[in-house]
């Protein structure tokens, strides 16, 4: 893990308000927020660029079953547990992606099956009944938390034997963080936590953003008395950002002319999201 004090004591009202000001994928859409067209067009262009999601979560593998989801964002993958049949009951630290989330649920038909709570994940307890579930799940979120040993040790309280861990944070030994620092930083890698933290996201200037190697998150996980049963790193955005935002997806040169089957490797071996599937010690 990255250790960079200045992440641990950011105030998590600064964490708030950048998430408020922009929720995740927002932008992934042009057409009205809140409408059945937007929910579709955001969901085919997450899926589009993170096709790895579906596979990791396993939607399908849930239905009937209990699902804590934490820091649901604006609710893609929220609404494919519900619709696969899951009981779903999703926290997020933001009330702007919450509203969201929530008139996503509303629009497909799937209030009954998901309860949204606003929740600082690093108080769960607080918040949400302890309570066991199936599997908690949380996609991109921890590593934008102040103190994310705290989230590690709220969900413990989640948990039975039986229960499933998925958690996905960024990987430190991947293309984008060799890409942030050849681009932003000029290579000043002394910066690097910060470097990351700045151009992690769309939006520059998150706040908190950690970072782990494999081995780091796997440590991270085990020491909150978790069994990392499965290590998945995948993920590299393709795409030139120009015509990105403007809904093209055209590759940048360099990926354009490399065989599929190394980029995948490369994906493989140094992609951003690092994906891990963990069950109770
Ligand atoms: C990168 S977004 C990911 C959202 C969603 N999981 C997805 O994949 O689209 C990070 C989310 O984590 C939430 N978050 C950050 N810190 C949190 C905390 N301490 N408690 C709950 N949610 C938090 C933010 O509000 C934001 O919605």
């Amino acid at each position: 893990m990255s250790s960079s004090p200045s992440f641990r004591d950011t105030p998590l009202a600064k964490v708030s308000e950048y998430w408020n000001s922009r929720p995740c994928n927002i932008r992934h859409s042009p057409q009205p927020v809140g409408s059945r067209e937007y929910f579709e067009e955001v969901e085919a262009r997450k899926y589009l660029v993170e096709p790895h999601i579906p596979g990791f979560a396993e939607f399908e593998k849930w239905k009937g079953k209990k699902v804590l989801e934490i820091g649901c964002g604006i609710g893609t993958d929220t609404i494919n547990f519900a619709a696969a049949g899951a009981q779903v009951t999703a926290v997020d630290l933001t009330e702007k992606s919450l509203e969201v989330a929530r008139q996503r649920a509303k629009v497909f038909g799937l209030e009954e099956r998901v309860r949204f709570i606003q929740a600082n994940a690093e108080k769960l307890s607080e918040s949400v009944p302890v309570e066991p579930y199936d599997l908690v799940y949380s996609f991109g979120v921890i590593h934008h938390t102040p103190n994310p040993e705290s989230v590690l040790e709220e969900i413990r309280k989640y948990l039975a034997p039986s229960s499933t861990v998925k958690i996905m944070v960024y990987n430190r030994r991947s293309w984008k963080v060799l890409w942030i620092l050849l681009t932003y930083g000029k290579g000043r890698f002394w910066k690097l936590d910060r470097l990351v933290a700045e151009y992690s996201e769309a939006e520059e200037g998150c706040p908190v953003t950690y970072s782990y190697s494999r081995s780091g998150g796997r440590r991270l996980l085990e020491k909150h008395g978790l069994r990392v049963t499965d290590v998945m790193v995948d993920h590299i955005f393709p795409y030139s950002i120009p015509e990105y935002v403007q809904y093209q997806y055209k590759v940048v040169w360099y990926f354009r002319w490399m065989p599929k089957f190394l980029f995948r490797a490369l994906e493989r071996a140094f992609g951003w999201h690092l994906c891990l599937t963990a069950t109770p010690k």
